[in-house]
């Protein structure tokens, strides 16, 4: 099957890589094996891939660790930080095309995706600053002696993504490996392989050595399962669901105690109190569940409101989701655009059903959208209790249950009778009760007045079940470095 195709999307025309991308080439895979990924909007296949299994991830590995022993280690850290400079020129100046991919393979408006792009050209060009500021301390414990850190790479980095901001969660994971001096085999998700091979033809084009960068498609229980347990692979830093990171967390322990960074699900919390302004607080509602489709894991799925605008909000909230553009992910105008997959869509469809038997009363929404593609409405569920599946379980799709609340404690209380803890949102006026509720609640983001607000300056990840460790901002450095402790000792004089 050939490594390049062209493809026609409703906006441009590009060349698709579609090969393995290992030591700066497009390559089959071993066994030869290929598969298609969908479009969401009409259910066809757009291309088939080639796929990568063990024996690729194995390659893969020796290609990383060849690159981290040698050209890469030469690399000084300020050109280190001019390639990730020159990666994130490139993206912005194919920024429409990739926009286009994200569209086309994973259905989110293009308008969106052209966020996405910004965001992941930002996000790279600001580890690339970080490049030549990683640096350890000197330790004066006495006279005698001279101690110091070095802040070295972890290695061999495996990165395993999902479908959901393809490209953005690209652009996370690669900006602080290769900031600190990691190389690095990805996986990206079965059903959103081509912008990340896009990436990785720009990857080439910017300068960087061979095998700093390897990125595989395939699917979980293949590739992504050898990149768990592979013995030569230093560290894994995985976006995804729950369960599999579970999975992950074993599969390191049982086999090299690889250092493991999780970004798992949520079912986070959206507080609105009666001194909110209700007008912003219900668009930052709207935007927090159904941006992406609701296919966010720090989506605000669970909306908590005060008794004394309950009734208001919520006829003003069902206003607000109808008034939402679901259609066509290449139409500018569209917000919503289909769930990424067959799969997905049952999983959501399946909720819904769920939440109806149950009891709960569909506001606006619970049905699909349109005859073709894989549309779901808005759908605003009240009239629900703590224990319904809808209201403890992460849908993941534009799904959204709203609850009444009679004091700030109860809303506190609610919002953390959760097993996760990724995000949370406030809407008051009153900066004692935002300050007081953001300190309360458990959960590594908390949106004052706004959702979903996220930079690649600041710190993202979960408490409690939503995960290990800190993606983006100075933090993420930490999980992509080792810190060594060098302690000289002084003859005497
Ligand atoms: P998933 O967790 O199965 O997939 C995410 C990534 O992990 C993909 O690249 C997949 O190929 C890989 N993977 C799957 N099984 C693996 C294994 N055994 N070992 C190593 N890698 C493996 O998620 P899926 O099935 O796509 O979606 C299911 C649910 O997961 C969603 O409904 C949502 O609740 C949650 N999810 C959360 C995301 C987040 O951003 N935190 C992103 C995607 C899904
Ligand atoms: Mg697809």
């Amino acid at each position: 099957m050939a490594l390049f195709q062209t493809i026609q999307t409703p906006a441009v025309t590009y060349e698709q890589p579609l090969g393995l991308f290992i030591n700066n080439e497009f390559v089959p895979g071993v066994d030869g094996k290929t598969f298609e990924t969908i479009n969401p909007h009409n259910e066809k296949p757009i291309v088939a891939v080639h796929e990568g299994t063990e024996k690729d991830i194995d390659i893969a590995v020796q290609a990383a660790r060849a690159a981290l022993n040698g050209p890469w280690k030469q690399v000084t850290p300020s050109e280190r930080g001019r390639l990730l400079t020159r990666l994130a020129d490139l993206l912005e100046r194919d920024a429409e095309t990739v926009a286009a991919i994200e569209a086309l393979d994973n259905g989110k408006g293009v308008s969106m995706a052209k966020g996405d792009v910004a965001a992941s050209a930002g996000c790279i060009r600001y580890y690339g600053g970080w490049a030549d500021k990683i640096y350890g301390q000197t330790i004066d414990t006495d006279a005698g002696s001279l101690t110091y850190t070095r802040h070295e790479p972890v290695g061999v980095c495996g990165q395993i993504i999902p479908w959901n901001f393809p490209l953005l969660m690209f652009a996370w994971k690669i900006g602080p490996a290769l900031a600190t001096g990691n190389t690095i085999v990805m996986k990206t998700a079965e059903q959103t392989p081509l912008s990340a091979l896009y990436m990785g033809a720009l990857i080439k084009e910017a300068g960087f050595p061979a095998g700093v960068v390897n990125i595989i498609s395939g699917f979980g229980r293949t590739a992504g399962a050898a990149i768990a347990s592979h013995m030569d692979i230093d560290k894994v830093a995985f976006t995804g669901s729950t369960p599999v990171g579970r999975q992950i967390l074993q599969a390191a322990a049982k086999s090299n105690l690889k250092k493991v960074t999780l970004e798992l699900g949520g079912k986070s919390p959206n507080i609105i109190l009666p001194d909110a302004n209700l007008e912003e607080a219900i668009g930052w509602v709207n935007l927090g569940i159904f941006f992406n489709h609701g296919q966010c894991c720090c989506a605000g799925s669970r909306i908590l409101v005060h008794e004394a605008i309950y009734d208001e909000f919520l006829a003003r909230f069902k206003t607000r989701a109808e008034q939402n553009k679901v259609g066509n992910p290449f139409n500018p105008e569209t917000f919503q655009g289909p769930q990424v997959s067959q799969v997905q869509y049952d999983r959501i469809m399946g909720y819904i059903e769920a939440g109806k038997r149950a009891g709960a009363k569909v506001i606006t929404g619970g049905s699909r959208h349109g005859g073709e593609g894989y549309y779901i409405q808005p759908t605003i569920f009240a009239g629900v209790d703590e224990n319904m599946t809808i209201v403890k379980e992460e849908i993941f799709g534009p799904v959204c249950t709203v609850q009444k609340v009679r004091s700030e404690e109860e809303a506190i209380e609610m919002a953390n009778n959760t097993n996760y803890g990724l995000a949370a949102a406030v809407h008051t006026t009153n900066i004692n009760t935002a300050i007081r509720v953001s300190n309360a609640i458990k959960a590594g983001t908390v949106w004052v007045n706004n959702y979903n607000t996220l930079h690649y300056q600041m710190p993202f990840g979960g408490f409690k079940e939503s995960g290990l460790g800190r993606e983006l901002g100075s933090y993420a450095l930490e999980n992509y470095t080792e810190v060594k402790t060098v302690r000289v000792q002084l003859s005497k004089a």
